[in-house]
Order: C-alpha cells, then structure tokens, then sequence
C-alpha cells in the first residue's frame, strides 16, 4: 500500500513557472513535426483503422523487426510506455524482492521506479563529471550480494561507456539493462544502442527523438529467452491463449502506434543528424562563454536527446533562464531533484552529500531548445542571446 500525505505543501520556485509557458523559440516541436509527416502518418492510420484489428497484428509485427534491425538486435517487443518497458524487462530477468538494482541518481523517476515495481530496492550513483553518466568504477563500489541488475541511462543522448559495464556485469553475474529513452539511434563503438546490454528499454513519449502520439515503448533483446518471457508478460502471462501462466501485465504497443512510429523510424537518422547540426552551432558558439558544455567521448556517437549544459552556479542558472524567457526563448532544467531526493525514496535515506558531482550539476543544468524541427536560425538566435547575456555579443 502507498501512503499518500495530500497536507504537505509543495513549494515549486518562481522560475519554474515562467518556465511553462510557450516561447517563439523552444516550442512547437510536434506541431512541426506533423507539418513535416502528417500525411504520411494519416495514410498509414488509414490503413490499420479500417482492419478491425488493433492490437498484436501484423504493423506492430512488422514494427518490430524493423526497429529490432534498426537496433542491432534479434529482437524488439513493443510495450505501452517506456515505464512498462523498463519494469516488464527487470521482472523478465528475475528481479524480485529483496534484490537491488544500481542506477544513476539523475535520471527520470521510471528509470528507478521499474525496480520499485518488481519489490526490488534501487541502489544510486553518482555521475561522471563529463558524460553526466554513470560508470564501471562508481558501480562497483555499490556492488553487494544482494545486487542483481544495473540500469545504464544514456543520459540527453550521449552513451554510457559500456565495455567496462558488461565486464563488471560478467565478472558478478549480473543483468544490465539499459534505459535508452533518450537515445535512440544513438552508437557506442559504431554499435546502436539496444544491443549493448542484455536488454534495452526505450521510450516514445512523444518529445523524444522518437515518439508516438501518445504513450509507447519498446523492449530490445538478442536473449532468446527474454524475449519469450517478456512477450508473456505484456500480455497477462500467456503463452497461449487461455493459459496464465504467470501474473503478467496488459501492456502492449497498439497496432496504430506501430503503424504510425514506422513513418518515423524512417526519419530517424535524418532527424538526429538535424539535432546533431543544431548542437554543432551551439558548441561553435558558446564556447567561449563561462557556461560547461555537453563533451563527446571517442566513443559516442551523440543524438542530442537534450543540448545539457552546467551553468557557473545555481543563482546564474536561474537568472539565465529568466533572460532567455525574457527573450521569448523556452530554456529547461533537467533533472532539477535527484531521484534519490524526491519523496518516493526518502525512506531510503540519501543525503545530497552522497552524490557530489550529481547534486551539484540538478542544481545548475540548463538545457537548450532541442528537437530535429528546431531551425538553425532559432539555434543561432539563441546562442546570441547567451552572448548578450555574458556581454559577449
Ligand atoms: C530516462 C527515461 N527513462 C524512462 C522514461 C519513461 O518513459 P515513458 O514516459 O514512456 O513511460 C523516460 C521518459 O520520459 C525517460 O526519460
């Protein structure tokens, strides 16, 4: 049972509600977007309607291979949102109560919660001060016997150094499963994430480089295995129909779904290419102003799930957003709070203390407007804008 305290009071700061509102620059992404495949989507809407059949037929099938493939996997298993896929995929691999799960302390909540939801405990670490992500060291310091998974987050699109994880991993017997939500496309080693761990979760939330209209997600894998036991659970524990096996889940990707994010997987690499160029201006730019800017490890190619960077200190943040809202220019911060700082956890008892380099940067990341049908112009507009705010113009 989940005790819910409706009398606390919430204080959400000032800048966070200027923040909310529609800016020139920094919104309209998918009213772009549609503009751009609208008719291609109807067509294939059209299509799927008018069959009858709207769940588990042949567009999700179809779906699947071709993200399977565009993902260097044997295997893709379309799930309803991101959450479920990152949930569905630990309890695939056995992860019950008792057992802990390591993941990074600055990710979004789901990424945490999937462990929360199988009765397992999630175990945080800090982050590298350059990627923002996780790594081998940080993990295995946080390695116990009751541990029986890692969730590598590729966090704003940027890859987590994944050899010396699944070395790590291999050496303790443990699952990895990474949560891509931020990257698809994105290659670690020219390898597409999704076959780096044992299993990848991905998310379609609508912003995403991919997303569905409305909620979606997807599960890779090349375990043949896991495949079977995750495609009993998304659907009530069957294998066959009439025959519950297990207590599973009903939680598949519907048919239009698939149908519709199959017009945008063939835009995909287009897309992050766009996404790729706008942060080219931005690191062309800014590099000269006080501001940290995201670095590209050798091995990373970068999609730019996010363009995050650290401001000098929490105060020049928030004066920072201000100017660019002031200039009609819609900046973010994410994540502003730790997950193992957010009232979901606070029974586990972290200190901010316990992540150095995390806690430091949620109170200073600003991420700039950044989404493939962001133009070029609006990128250098308010990259002048940060001049101007530095007098650097
Ligand atoms: C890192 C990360 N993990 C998991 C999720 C959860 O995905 P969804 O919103 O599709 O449930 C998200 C999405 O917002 C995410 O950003």
């Amino acid at each position: 049972m989940t005790n819910i305290d409706l009398t606390k009071k919430i204080d959400i700061p000032e800048w966070v509600n200027a923040l909310m509102k529609p800016t020139k620059i920094g919104s309209g992404h998918m009213e772009r977007q549609w503009e751009e495949i609208g008719d291609e989507v109807m067509e294939a809407v059209k299509k799927v309607l008018p069959t009858g059949k709207y769940t588990l037929g042949p567009y999700l099938k179809q779906f699947e291979e071709d993200f399977a493939k565009f993902s260097d996997s044997k295997y893709a298993i379309g799930i309803s949102s991101g959450t479920k896929a990152l949930h569905i995929a630990l309890e695939a691999m056995g992860v019950g109560p008792g057992d802990e799960v390591i993941t990074v302390c600055n990710t979004y909540v789901a990424t945490a919660f999937a462990a929360s939801y199988c009765g397992a405990t999630p175990v945080f670490v800090d982050i590298d001060p350059k990627t923002y992500n996780l790594n081998a060291e940080l993990v295995e310091k946080k390695i116990t016997s009751k541990t029986k998974a890692i969730i590598p987050v590729h966090l704003y699109g940027h890859v987590v150094d994944m050899d010396p994880l699944m070395e790590l991993a291999k050496k303790h017997d443990l699952w990895v499963l990474e949560d891509a939500s931020h990257a698809h496309g994105a290659k670690y080693k020219g390898r597409r994430t999704g076959s780096l761990g044992h299993a990848a979760a991905f998310s379609f939330y609508p912003s995403k480089n991919m997303g569905a209209y409305g909620d979606g997600g997807i599960i890779t894998t090349s375990d043949d295995d896991l495949l079977e036991k995750i495609r009993m659970l998304r659907y009530v524990g069957q294998r066959v129909k009439f025959i519950h096996e297990v207590v599973g889940f009903q939680d598949r990707l519907d048919e239009l779904q698939a149908a519709m994010l199959s017009v945008k997987l063939r835009n995909l690499d287009d897309w992050n290419n766009r996404r790729r160029k706008i942060a080219a201006i931005y690191d062309k730019m800014l590099a000269d102003t006080p501001l940290q800017l995201p670095h590209v490890a050798d091995y990373a190619h970068h999609v730019y799930y996010s363009y995050a960077t650290i401001t000098p200190s929490e105060e020049e943040r928030k004066n920072l957003l201000l100017f660019l809202a002031d200039h009609d220019i819609g900046g973010f911060a994410m994540y502003p709070i730790l997950v193992p700082m957010q009232g979901a956890y606070e029974d586990l008892g972290y200190k901010e203390a316990d992540f150095p380099i995390g806690a430091s940067y949620a109170t200073r990341v600003l991420n700039l407007p950044m989404f493939e049908t962001l133009r070029e112009d609006e990128a250098v507009a308010t990259a002048e804008a940060i001049l101007a705010y530095y007098d650097l113009a």
